[in-house]
Formats: structure tokens, sequence, C-alpha cells
């Protein structure tokens, strides 16, 4: 029995308790190798990728022309002339001269054998509202429908972009098809996120369109989306950009549930506008493959988050074909990934990679554990999904509040995903034995918003699972571990360093709208000798995160090396915190720092120091949550905020962030001789260890989906 024995394994291979002094990357690179666990040979008789020539196949010799096998499972109006350009790095160029449209891809190629499909069965959060299956003719007439009123009602054409701000419900990706099938490039907000958030986004990306829901069910709850809105619109206009229309889906079609007035001549319910155009079809506008497909906004070192820009060919071919073999989506399995569309993982592996592919989604409105532990086993059990794909905070959270839950299902799983965030062992190994009963593959999937689909994950059929580790390179990525001077961190060298892509693949994002400097920057200077190389060699992909590399050639993901804390598997700007801190009057000074949480993986807390004369009190903690839940989202309220006489600076003023994390983490400090004042580490220590609780103390703990709040 493979669950027994690794039963008895795993109590050998915990990783080592926290040892003072210690950075989160030397623990863990002082964490034992996990032993490896075969793939089920159920699951390899009826893999998409069995056969071991394929890895041959995408070998570095075959670069790039190995990709052609990608983008061979989709649809060209016109075949591309050459596979790669790299005359302009970092600026690849993919299937130039290719031709494609996504939303042809994803629908109506897949009428002729699967019309009467199901695409997309949609469960709502209430349990008692039961499941809609939408097949792939149904999803055919609604894209055509929402396409020909986005072009004659909303006056979109080729390249214009949208601002799409809605929960997980089937409209969303219906719209982002809709959208797809006209070239407007869609930029989906998660809905978490405040009205503020989503009309400085609109209003980078240039939409003069915003599309809503009027509210959904989360937790439980009734949220009115609606009021949103015309935060964004304000947003938006403040900050130079009109907003000529905002189109508003009704959650309930024919009844309007947000307390939010409707404002004549601006606002309209897609759902009425939309019985102009009952079974208008509009033809699928034959994009470049090179032509923008959508943004998605995400966090950086800086204030401002950057919309990383996907291209049409290459990202539909790497998301279509990290689909079929990493996945293992066939048109008759039954996938759901518990995401939610408006992060990465939901466009590439709900909507485009899978329906590419004329799989079957779950789409799930709710959170997890609504309205018990046990709902997404009876989710499973009740449609037979057999794929399935979540996170470690869910999995984490679904283990403390249901650990036996699963066991009480007959559901049978074949293939299990985890991303977003490094899993321990532990917790992948109530993954493995009592959500996949001991029968179906896990892949640990490392990727980014910025690279589009996974880059290091195990072949599920063909390479053992190590757990916390999420594999060796993908198919066609040729990965490199250096240390801070470029020197390569080797495999035996057990030690963590810098991991980077050295080669362009398909699904890399084309840049940052509007700031092309800063995608340079950000991603290609750190390890690039000459700017005026135009070998792609000398241009690697730096991924800002620390990495191990074991001799079998696994790589282990140790988290973020910048300013970005990975909260529940989604990323947050500590500088965009301290941007809404520093807005109040009262805050001289504001530091975030990643603490450590059993659940969500990490969680920010801050620091502030207050202006002279202004006295320390509950109202403005109370004010600092305020500021951030409206100007980014709940999803990033802290989990405890310090208000502190001064911060611990070096001589020339920065703020050590490291000493602060160390106190928030229980950890040594390390030497701070060198400070321009030293005395004050002590006095804030006693301020952070000397009381038991914070005034927010307990922190939103009601977890959601992937841990987000909302
Ligand atoms: O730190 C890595 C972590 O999530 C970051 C990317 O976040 P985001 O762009 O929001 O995309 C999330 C979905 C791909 C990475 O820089 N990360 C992602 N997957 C893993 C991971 N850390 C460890 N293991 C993973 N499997």
């Amino acid at each position: 029995m493979p669950t027994k024995a690794l039963a008895k394994k795993s109590a050998a291979k915990k990783p080592q308790p926290k040892k003072d002094g210690l950075t989160e990357a030397q623990i863990a690179v002082h964490w034992k190798e996990e032993g490896d666990i075969r793939p089920p040979a159920r699951f390899i008789a009826q893999a998409n990728l069995n056969d071991p020539q394929m890895v041959e196949r995408f070998s570095e010799k075959n670069f790039p022309e190995c990709f052609r096998e990608y983008a061979e499972l989709l649809h060209w109006d016109q075949y591309w002339h050459t596979t790669l350009d790299t005359s302009r790095p970092p600026f690849w160029k993919w299937f130039v001269g290719g031709k494609l449209n996504a939303s042809y891809n994803c629908v109506d190629r897949h009428l002729a054998k699967y019309k009467n499909k199901a695409a997309f069965i949609f469960v709502p959060e209430p349990e008692d509202e039961g499941h809609t299956v939408i097949t792939f003719q149904e999803l055919y007439r609604r894209v055509n429908e929402v396409a020909a009123m986005l072009r004659d009602f909303a006056g979109l054409k080729k390249g214009d972009r949208v601002t799409i701000h809605m929960p997980m419900i089937p409209e969303l990706p219906i719209t982002m098809l809709a959208c797809a099938r006209l070239g407007v490039i869609h930029s989906v907000v998660f809905g978490g996120f405040s009205g503020e958030a989503c009309g400085l986004r609109a209003a980078d990306s240039g939409s003069r369109i915003l599309i809503y829901t009027d509210g959904y069910h989360r937790n439980g709850r009734w949220v009115d989306h609606k009021a949103s809105a015309d935060i964004a619109v304000k947003t938006a206009e403040k900050e130079g950009q009109s907003i000529d229309k905002v189109l508003i889906w009704r959650r309930y079609p024919h009844k309007y549930s947000s307390e939010t007035p409707m404002i004549m001549q601006r606002d309209f319910f897609i759902n009425d506008v939309l019985k102009e155009y009952r079974n208008a079809v509009v033809e699928p506008v034959s994009m470049d493959a090179e032509d923008p497909l959508f943004l998605m906004y995400t966090s950086g070192t800086t204030g401002k988050p950057k919309g990383c820009q996907h291209r049409t060919g290459g990202y539909l071919a790497y998301v279509a074909g990290t689909s079929k073999y990493y996945q293992d989506i066939h048109p008759e399995d039954v996938y759901w990934c518990m995401a939610d569309i408006g992060w990465i993982t939901g466009h590439s592996y709900i909507v485009y990679g899978p329906l590419a592919l004329a799989a079957t989604s779950v789409l799930y409105e709710g959170v997890p554990q609504f309205p018990d532990a046990g709902r997404p086993w009876r989710i499973a059990e009740r449609l037979a999904v057999n794929i399935f794909h979540t996170s470690p905070t869910a999995i984490r959270m679904l283990r403390k509040a249901g650990g036996d839950e699963p066991q009480k299902h007959n559901y049978r799983f074949k293939h299990m995903t985890t991303v977003g965030e490094p899993i321990e062992p532990e917790v992948w190994r109530w993954y493995y034995e009592v959500v996949g009963k001991g029968e179906a593959v896990i892949v640990d999937t490392w990727w980014q918003t910025e690279t589009g689909g996974f880059l290091c994950t195990t072949k599920p059929a063909l390479d053992a699972m190590k757990p916390g580790s999420a594999g060796p390179a993908c198919l066609g990525i040729y990965p490199v571990i250096w240390d801070e001077n470029g020197k390569e961190v080797l495999a035996a060298a057990h030690a963590a360093g810098n991991i980077c892509i050295r080669n362009p693949w398909p699904g890399i994002m084309q840049t940052i709208w509007g700031d092309p400097q800063r995608f340079v920057n950000n991603y290609y200077k750190k390890y690039n000798a000459d700017p005026n190389s135009k070998d792609w060699r000398d241009w690697p992909y730096y991924a800002a995160d620390g990495a191990v590399l074991a001799p079998d050639g696994y790589y282990r993901i140790l988290g973020r090396v910048d300013d970005v804390i990975n909260v529940a598997g989604h990323r947050l700007g500590t500088k965009e915190l301290e941007s809404a801190c520093l807005t109040l009057p009262e805050i001289a000074e504001a530091a975030v720092v990643p603490v450590v949480d059993d659940v969500k993986g990490r969680v920010p807390e801050i620091y502030v120091s207050l202006k002279p004369g202004v006295h320390s009190n509950r109202a403005i903690t109370e004010k600092i949550v305020a500021t951030i839940e409206t100007m980014i989202g709940k999803i990033a309220r802290p989990k405890r905020i310090h208000i502190v006489p001064d911060m611990p600076k070096t001589r020339s003023g920065k703020i050590m962030r490291r000493v602060l994390a160390a106190i928030s983490n229980r950890m040594d400090t390390g030497d701070i001789t060198t400070l321009a004042n030293p005395d004050i580490v002590e006095q804030v220590r006693q301020i952070v260890q000397g009381r038991e609780r914070g005034p927010l103390a307990e922190g939103p703990e009601d977890i959601k989906l992937f841990g987000e709040d909302r």
C-alpha cells in the first residue's frame, strides 16, 4: 500500500525546526530531500504525455521549433512563417505571420464534435440553487450575442481595452471570449479588489468601458458589487480617463440585486441590451499571432501595479499545450480549477487552456468552505470531477476545517494540481493521501502572471512526485540558478539562488502595458551582460524567486526575493500597502513585512511611525485598515499594525525591513550594530512581542477561495 509506506516516511522527513538567525532560504535548503513517489499505473495508462520521446523533442537543440507542436494544437487561419523572431530582445515575437482567433479556437471549432457537451458547469454558492450546464452550443450563442453588443452598442473594436470587474459566474468567461472574438483586449480585475483599485487599472489601460455585475454570493453574504463600479468610474476620471459606459450583468437575470442606483446614460443592463442581439453571429476577427489578447495587472516592486500584456498566438499555444500535457485534460474529463478567473491561473487554466482542448470545466461562485469544509467534495462527487486544481492555502484551510471530510465522499480524482505558493511536505501528503485517496497524481506547478503558463512541474505520467518540490523544468524551458554575482549555483551546492529562465517561450508576456522600459528593467536587466546583444542567450528572464536545485534536477521554489508578499498564493506589493498608509496625514513612515502564517503562507504586518504631536490610538489603526480596504481591497488587510516611535534605519536613512520582519517572525535580528539607531530595535521588539496581540491580532480570519478576502 503506497499510502501507508508514505505515512511512515513522512514522520521522518519533517522540515527541521526553525533556528534563530537562519533566513527562510537557509531553512529551506536544510530540509531533507523527500522520497520519490511514482505516478499510479492507472493514470499512466491514459495520460496525454506518456511518450518519453517528447522530452527529447523539446530539448535545447530543437529550440525554438519544438514549440510548433504546441501551436499545432490550435486552428490557424494562416500559418506562421517564423516560429521565433529574436531581432529586438527581449521583445520576442512568436509564430510571426500566423493568424488566428482565440474565441474561435475555444468555442467554434469544437461545435462539430462537441456541440452538446458541457463547456461549463456553473455551481452557485448557495447550495439550494443547484448547478447550470452551458454546452458549447450555448457558449457559442452567448459569446456571439455579447460580441455583437460590445461592437454595436459599446462601439468596441480591435485593439480597444475593456476593464472587467466581475465574480466567478459564467458571464465572466463569456465576456472575455466575446472580447477575444472582436480582438478587444480585456483586462480582468479580480472581483475582490476595491473599486478604486479597479479604476486605477482602467485608467492605466485606457479603458472607456467597464463591465460589472450587480452583486454575488460570497461566504454566505451578498456582496453589492455595483457600488464599487461608481467608485471605479470616479477614480478613473480623476486619473484623466473618462468612462463612457458601465455595462452591468444581473446575477439573477430578471431582477436587479443591488441597492446602488443606476446612472442614466452611463449604466446599462447587459441582460436588457442583449435582447437586441438575439441570435446575432459575429465573424471572429482574424488576429495576428502577436496582437495582444489581454492585460493582467499584478504587483511588483513599486507602488504601481503593472499590466502584463499577453499575446494571442504564443499564449494560446502555450496554455493549450501545458493544459494538455500537464493538466492531462481530455474532452471526456470533468475538470475543476478552484482559482478565480480574476487571476492568471483562472485565465490560463480555467478559460483559455481548457477551452482550447474542449474541456468540461466546473465554475464555482463561492468559497471552498461554504457552508462547510465538505462542500468541494460534495461538488466533486455530484459532478464526477476527476481533475482538481487548487492552492496550498485552500488545501491547508480545508485540512484544518475538515481533515476527514474527503473520505466521506465518493469521488475519484485521477489528477490534482497545487499552484501559487510553496507547499509544505506534510500538507502535500494530506492532499495526496486524503484528498487524492492515494490514487491521483499531483503536479506542483511553479509559474507567474508574467509567464503565462507553467515553468517547472513534473510530467504527470513520466516523473516521480517529490513533496515540496515543483519538479523539473517544463518542456522547452531551460532554467538556471544564479547567485547575486551571476555565478551559477549548481545542484550539488545545496544553496539557494535566483531562478532564471535562459530562453524565451511562447507564454511569456510581451511587455508591460505602456511601459516597455520597466519590462526590460524588471525582468531582463539583472543578468544581461550586453544590452546591445541580439542573441537570446544573453537575455535570461529573472523571475524574482529564490530556488534550490536538487541533484535529480528538481527545483524547490522558496518564494519571492523582491518586495512582493505572496499572501494565500496571491501577490501583494509591499509598496502598494505602504503608499496607502502614507496617504493618511497622521503617518510619518510605513513599512510592510511578511509574516509566516500557518494557513495563508504569508500575511502582511505593518509598522508605522506617527508625525510629531500625533498620539497613538485605535482610531489610527482603524483608519489604516479602512484606507487599505478602499485603495486596494480586503484582500490586503494586514494581520497586525504596530505603531512604533521610530523605524530601525541604516545610516543613510533606509528603513531596515529585514530587522522588522525578524521581530515579527520572532527570529534573530542578526547584526544591528551598523544601524543609525540600534537602540530602537529593542523598543520595537518590546512593543511587538511584549504584548500577546496587536490591535488586529485576529486579522481577517474568514479565509476565502484561494485565501482571498473580499
Ligand atoms: O513566488 C512564486 C509563487 O507565486 C509567485 C507568482 O504569483 P502570481 O504571479 O500571482 O501567479 C500565481 C499563479 C501562478 C511566484 O513568483 N509561486 C507560484 N507557484 C508556486 C509558487 N511558489 C512555490 N511553488 C509554486 N508551485
